[in-house]
């Protein structure tokens, strides 16, 4: 083999090496793990034997098409529409650059120039990779799968998948699965991620607890796969891509489609440690808007629902202002014709009769009392009896002669198509320089279900579930240049939408609409393992349990919170002064360690199975910040000779000292790390926020 069929990325702790397959020309994986781990004989070489399989099948290929890898799954099923489909290709160059690779394969039959592309994300142990289809021929080609890329793990027995599932008011359930043979699948033809799966996948070996950890993440906003698959030589092969609409997509002459990007991510600390790869990624993501501190939010939609009128928001926000809440945001329900989900989407103007005064007096009202202003909006939805949909019964996805099915009582406008992209920019610019917002709840509640474009285009020359997706993140561009003061929340009816394109172009994400005390934690629980703390927005509220009805007091309520975005969700008009005391008591603690929690280093300690769990966050300024929740019995240890749970925090130095920053006690590292934090959980004590501070290390004699 000569030096340059080899290739390594090395991301800060990680490398990746590529090399072009001695079987033949594809690129194939030599090596995948922590620096150095490319140092010896790939753990992905096999026998190089096959029977009734080609090598291509059994190989741990980068990328391969139908046609050249035939019964084991291809990444790239292409051909000439009428014709066979089928791609055989040479390899024809590489190009490498600082942290950046690209492999190409042509196909001259068919005319197909593959690229595949590989970049380090600098400052992160993470690498992105895409796929660039470029029509070199005469005749256009039908794609019917395109997948960014494909990924293999080595495993002895088999593969343990953790993987993101649930259903609305349910997201992010944490679930795990044993790959032995046969293939796993997860996506969504939903156009967006969906709330079934998140587009994120961890792969670790079988064979230990807790091996080194493999992860995957599809950066696309609509229609997605990702597929394992338990090969027969130890080996699990992960295929992800998008999902086009019309099940192929057409590439013309001289046109060039590229894939979302698959972010592969890795960790020898296993599920534990990617989940802080992913956060590290996530912050860069967030860029220099991570320094923006995430302000503590009210929004009114559980204690008003549609009930929107200036009066009694500002009962609301006064309330919320006196206990140090520092931006509020009116929910659905303010604009015109709005008293309940079936009718208002679509024509965006503050409805004259909830704000008799003018809205910008109400809104001016709210800042008055020391805090910013939000407000909601579906900008992607129209309901039928609107005047927008009256002016443009064709912006609404439909197909000729079938009816359009509702959902929630509404349609959805087609944002691939670039008239309703402009409404909506200038629908929103209106709100955003007429009145004064700073903040901005973008919901989508409605799937595509008649997804048709009428007009003169075949619908099978139509990529829409792209389009719209391109739309989507226009419109969001756009929000960022135009409007960078403005704070963007992404939500599509809870967690539906919550990928890596609206994540980087988005402040914090709405992960569910159930903010019950237990079954939040459990959704956080998952969303952690995958997302970043300072995206993660969560509402104190007043909601009993929908999957979990057991009571929980209010201080666990604001602890789980805490572990994100903090913001208040509950009817504050039936609070009593004692809960507004404690409230307040809450957000000021939260205000002094948000920084922590956000650009801190977070580990999740235990999970929501267990009697007491917690998220640790270690900040640069030497504190450590414990959110320790009590989700067993309430009828604890007092009243029988019990002993104190303890919780033990990771990774802290064995030879320092912290202290209690609220009880004054202090602790040896080695201490803490061996027994852990003790809490004496109660009746009325079920959740504690433990502030620690790091003392100079006091060395043995
Ligand atoms: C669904 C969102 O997830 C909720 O938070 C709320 O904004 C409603 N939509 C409003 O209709």
């Amino acid at each position: 083999m000569t030096p340059y069929d080899r290739w390594t990325l090395r991301t800060e702790n990680t490398s990746y090496t590529v090399r072009l397959s001695p079987d033949g020309p594809w690129a194939e994986l030599d090596a995948w793990g922590p620096h150095g781990a490319e140092d010896g004989p790939s753990a992905l070489d096999w026998s190089h034997r096959t029977h009734f399989i080609t090598p291509a099948d059994a190989a741990p290929a980068e990328y391969l098409p139908h046609g050249q890898r035939p019964f084991t799954g291809a990444d790239l099923i292409a051909g000439r529409p009428g014709r066979e489909r089928g791609v055989r290709w040479e390899f024809t160059g590489a190009q490498e650059g600082p942290g950046t690779l690209r492999l190409t394969f042509t196909d001259d039959l068919i005319g197909l120039r593959t690229t595949l592309c590989y970049a380090v994300v600098p400052g992160t142990d993470v690498l992105h990779r895409w796929t660039e289809l470029t029509c070199t021929g005469t005749e256009e080609l039908r794609l019917e799968r395109f997948d960014s890329g494909a990924v293999n793990v080595p495993v002895t027995s088999g593969a343990r998948l953790t993987y993101l599932t649930g259903q609305w008011s349910q997201e992010f359930q944490h679930t795990r699965l044993a790959l032995t043979r046969g293939t796993f699948t997860m996506g969504s033809t939903q156009g967006t991620p969906g709330h079934a799966y998140a587009p994120w996948l961890a792969v670790q070996d079988l064979a230990a607890d807790d091996a080194p950890a493999y992860g995957l993440a599809l950066e696309w906003a609509g229609n997605w796969h990702i597929t394992a698959e338990a090969e027969p030589g130890g080996a699990v092969r992960i295929r992800a891509g998008r999902v086009p609409h019309e099940g192929a997509v057409l590439l013309a002459p001289g046109a060039t489609l590229t894939t979302p990007r698959l972010a592969c991510a890795f960790s020898a600390d296993g599920l534990d440690g990617l989940s802080r790869v992913w956060h590290r990624y996530e912050r860069h993501l967030t860029g220099e808007r991570l320094h923006r501190p995430r302000k503590v939010l009210y929004n009114s939609w559980e204690a008003t629902g549609f009930d929107v009128d200036a009066a009694g928001q500002l009962e609301l926000a006064k309330s919320a202002a006196d206990m140090g809440v520092e931006l509020f945001v009116v929910d659905d329900g303010w604009f015109t014709g709005r008293a309940d989900d079936t009718a208002g989407l679509g024509d965006w103007y503050p409805d004259p009769a909830a704000f008799p005064d003018g809205f910008d007096r109400f809104v001016e009202d709210v800042r008055a009392l020391g805090m910013d202003f939000g407000l909601w909006i579906e900008p992607e939805a129209v309901s039928p009896g609107s005047r927008l949909l009256a002016e443009h019964p064709d912006w609404a996805y439909r197909i000729d002669g079938r009816p359009s099915r509702l959902v929630r009582n509404q349609l959805l406008l087609d944002l691939g198509r670039e008239d309703v992209q402009d409404f909506v920019l200038a629908t929103l610019d209106r709100l955003l320089t007429e009145h004064r917002i700073d903040y901005l709840k973008w919901d989508m509640n409605r799937p595509p279900t008649e997804r048709g474009r009428p007009g003169p285009v075949p619908a099978e020359r139509l990529d829409l579930d792209a389009a719209h997706v391109h739309g989507y993140l226009r419109v969001l561009d756009h929000l960022r240049t135009a409007h960078p003061h403005v704070t963007v929340e992404g939500c599509a009816g809870g967690g539906g939408r919550v990928d890596h394109t609206t994540l980087a172009r988005t402040d914090v994400v709405w992960p569910s609409d159930n903010t019950a005390p237990l079954d939040r934690l459990a959704i956080q629980y998952g969303f952690l393992h995958a997302h970043a703390p300072h995206v993660m927005s969560s509402w104190v509220t007043d909601a009993p349990g929908i999957f979990d009805p057991r009571p929980r007091s209010l201080a666990f309520r604001f602890v789980t919170a805490m572990c994100g975005v903090l913001g208040i969700g509950a009817d504050l008009r039936t609070w009593s002064p004692r809960q507004r005391t404690e409230a307040a008591g809450w957000i000021a603690r939260y205000k002094d360690v948000r920084d922590v929690i956000h650009h801190g280093e977070a580990r999740l300690l235990g999970s929501p199975d267990d009697a007491t769990c917690g998220v640790q966050y270690d900040g640069a300024d030497g504190r450590t910040v414990v959110a320790a929740l009590n989700t067993g019995r309430l009828d604890g240890a007092p009243l029988v000779p019990g002993r104190p749970a303890r919780l033990r925090p990771r990774g802290l130095d064995p030879d320092a000292r912290y202290r209690d920053e609220v009880s004054g006690t202090t602790y040896g590292g080695a201490h803490l790390l061996h027994y852990g934090l003790p809490f004496a959980w109660s009746a009325d004590h079920d959740a504690e926020l433990v502030v620690l501070s790091r003392h100079p290390a006091r060395r043995p004699a």
